[in-house]
């Protein structure tokens, strides 16, 4: 099957998800090619659910007894190139880099739903990180995000046409619900191999979800490190507010060839859907999350 895209491309269904052809290759070459290491760090999500937030925070905790907040490299170059997206930077169309090269431990980060990752993420020790963002929110930053990348020379989609293809799943990596669930029940049944984070714990309580995370990749937070605040500096150098005002990260550079880098810093709230979406869309969704995720246990937040 193949619909349009959201872009200028067409989207496929390839095995369970959704994809662009953009990546389909990348993807290909990433199952087939990528050989995990067990000190490695993966960081999964659903597109527009924090993963540059996550990216952030994760490169800032394994390396803060290398660098400090002053001469962090995030400083001088934007976090996607830091920790790139398995499937669309390094294997993207198809290409096949040697990775050896890079120091442990190393950071990366996938779209690629938990059916479909290579067998070596799988067997080896390495840690998978899921960020999962609260589906109305999702969708509106999604949204947004299409639509300003999305070629001038074509009309905009409205919000109610992307609406329903993001309810019947049929967007980028969709649908968002075997997207979560596929984590989801993995966390539930290998906790020391997966964490499943919420964006909405992590804008709540962020110093709280920093510690599960540290504690989580083997990178706990010392006490004397609590004391100096190290949890809280870490926190406000990553937080949106910080990070968009980074000079790499409003240079009018391009991540991944087609979107703007400050794109990736719009809002960054809890309940921004309360301000798009018409009672009845926000009930065709509740609807869609109660069918899909009820009885899973996985408990949505919606609002700030
Ligand atoms: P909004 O469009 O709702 O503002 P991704 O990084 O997966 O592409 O997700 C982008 C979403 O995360 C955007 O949401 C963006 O504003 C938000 N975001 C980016 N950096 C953030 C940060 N440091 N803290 C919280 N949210 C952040």
């Amino acid at each position: 099957p193949r619909e349009r895209g959201w872009l200028s491309d067409y989207i496929y269904l390839y095995k369970d998800f959704w994809v662009t052809s953009y990546v389909l290759t990348g993807i290909i070459s990433f199952q087939k090619n990528f050989q995990a290491k067990d000190t490695d760090i993966i960081l999964v999500t659903f597109p527009k659910s924090g993963t540059t937030w996550l990216k952030a925070l994760v490169y800032s905790m394994v390396n803060r007894k290398i660098f400090s907040l002053d001469n962090t490299p995030l400083n001088a170059t934007n976090v996607h190139d830091l920790v790139p997206f398995l499937e669309s930077n390094i294997y993207r169309n198809g290409q096949n880099p040697g990775l050896s090269g890079i120091p442990s431990p190393r950071v990366f980060a996938t779209h690629v739903p938990y059916p479909s990752l290579p067998e070596s993420i799988k067997s080896t020790t390495c840690r998978i990180v899921y960020l999962c963002r609260n589906p109305f929110d999702n969708f509106i930053s999604l949204w947004h995000f299409l639509m300003r990348a999305r070629p001038k020379d074509l009309e905009p989609l409205s919000l109610e046409y992307c609406f329903d293809k993001f309810c019947t799943g049929a967007c980028g990596f969709g649908p968002f619900w075997g997207h979560f669930l596929g984590f989801w029940n993995e966390s539930l049944k290998n906790p020391n191999k997966v964490l499943f984070l919420m964006y909405e714990d992590m804008k709540m309580e962020n110093k709280l979800q920093m510690k599960r995370l540290a504690d989580f990749l083997g990178y706990p937070f010392s006490e004397n490190e609590e004391k100096e605040g190290v949890i809280e500096e870490i926190s406000k150098f990553c937080s949106i507010e910080s990070m968009r005002d980074l000079q790499p990260n409003n240079s009018g550079n391009k991540v991944l060839e087609r979107f703007d880098v400050a794109s990736f810093f719009r809002k960054g709230e809890v309940g921004d859907w309360m301000n798009h979406l018409t009672p009845s869309m926000a009930d065709r969704l509740k609807k869609v999350v109660e069918e899909k995720l009820g009885g899973s246990g996985l408990n949505l937040k919606l609002f700030g």
